[in-house]
């Protein structure tokens, strides 16, 4: 498994010492209703199973790790539905600072360098527009709109699906 740098950050395969750090970032209900798959309420053997499963064929999850105190912030990560998705999340206290344009930018960094991909898709839920203006700044493009299950929410809710081709992406980061 690998690891991949930017300026502030690390991103590195998740561990059984960020569990504690998961467990309240994730226990946070702004948190997990703004994800598909975390359940609220969230405890350290939702974690724990989280970890575990890692290692699907398929999937590539990284840790955010802060580089300047080593702190576990959240995490980011490509798993495959036809094309990879993308995901992420931060814990309460980190956002607002850019980190999750700057790991969600690394990680699209290595879909298209690493594992060859020439498009990646992600999806917002309508109430969540800091996360459309991530993928906004990172170039995607709105790409229809449906109902998507929220676990933490018990039920679905409408989702803003983007698609990230390399051609977007690599203007963008030109601009
Ligand atoms: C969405 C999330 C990852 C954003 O993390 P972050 O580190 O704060 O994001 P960034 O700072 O990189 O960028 C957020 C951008 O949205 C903007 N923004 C924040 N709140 C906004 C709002 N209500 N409306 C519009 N834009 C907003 C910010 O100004 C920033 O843009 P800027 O850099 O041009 O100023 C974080 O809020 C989070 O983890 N939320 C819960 C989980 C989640 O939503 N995951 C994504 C699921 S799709």
């Amino acid at each position: 498994m690998c690891i991949l740098e930017s300026d502030r950050l690390i991103l590195r395969p998740p561990r059984p010492s960020d569990i504690p750090a998961m467990t309240v970032w994730l226990s946070d209900y702004d948190v997990a209703k703004m994800t598909a798959r975390v359940p609220h309420p969230y405890d350290e053997e939702d974690a724990e199973d989280f970890i575990a499963g890692i290692g699907a064929v398929d999937r590539h999850v990284f840790a955010i790790q802060r580089k300047a105190d080593g702190l576990f912030m959240g995490c980011t990560g490509l798993a495959r539905d036809g094309d990879f998705e993308l995901g992420y999340w931060l814990g309460k206290p980190f956002w607002g600072m850019g980190y999750a344009t700057e790991a969600a930018r690394r990680l699209i960094g290595f879909a298209f360098e690493m594992l060859d991909q020439s498009q990646v898709t992600a999806g917002w839920y309508h109430d969540n527009p800091a996360s459309g203006h991530v993928l906004a700044k990172l170039g995607a493009r709105h790409n229809g709109s449906k109902m998507r299950d929220c676990a933490a929410r018990g039920r679905a809710v409408l989702c803003h699906d983007m698609l990230l081709t390399r051609a977007d992406f690599l203007r963008k980061q030109a601009a």
